[in-house]
């Protein structure tokens, strides 16, 4: 069987990875705590978290447990209509450590569509209210996501740039 490093490059794109320039990606196998193990058994400290999306530790065993035993019992019920245990702990654990005048929350699955989440809040807000609105205010260096919304309150950089029209 060939490389997980070759047999990547056939079919696949990476995030913010220029792929003419580039050269292979490491293929990681295992994870654990702060270490990665790649497919010829060097390992790496993943000092940012692998973009702090593991900050309490690759394959926690406290994480892992309660997402496995969750799976099993309810994986997946769409928010629309219905609700659940965990999404209602979750918000009343938030509750008690937010400021006292954050009263309601919206799940959203990543920065991005959080973005994009409150930029379509704003704008709702006053569209409600029947007043027309459609200034945002950002930081010129600002950085918010890769998704339209979130590009178009961020700085130019060399990812968004192509798309500042
Ligand atoms: C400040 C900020 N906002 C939004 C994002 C976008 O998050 P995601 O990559 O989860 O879409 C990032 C990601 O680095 C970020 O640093």
């Amino acid at each position: 069987m060939e490389k997980l490093s070759v047999r990547d490059r056939k079919h696949l794109w990476h995030p913010l990875t220029q792929h003419k320039t580039h050269g292979d990606m490491l293929g990681i196998v295992k994870a654990q705590g702060a270490v990665l193990t790649d497919e010829d058994g060097r390992e790496y400290i993943d000092a940012i978290a692998s973009w702090y999306t593991a900050m309490y530790g690759h394959c926690h065993p406290w994480i892992t447990k309660a997402v496995s035993e969750q799976m099993k019992k309810l994986d997946q019920v769409v928010f629309s209509g219905f609700t659940h245990q965990p999404a209602i702990e979750l918000s009343e654990s938030l509750m008690s450590v937010l400021p006292y005048n954050q009263q309601k929350l919206f799940f959203s699955d990543n920065g991005s569509t959080a973005t994009e989440i409150g930029i379509k809040m704003a704008l709702q807000y006053f569209h409600n209210l029947g007043e027309k609105r459609n200034v945002m205010l950002a930081s010129e260096e600002g950085f918010h996501g890769d998704t339209f919304g979130a590009m178009s309150v961020s700085g130019l950089s060399a990812y968004n740039g192509p798309f500042e029209e």
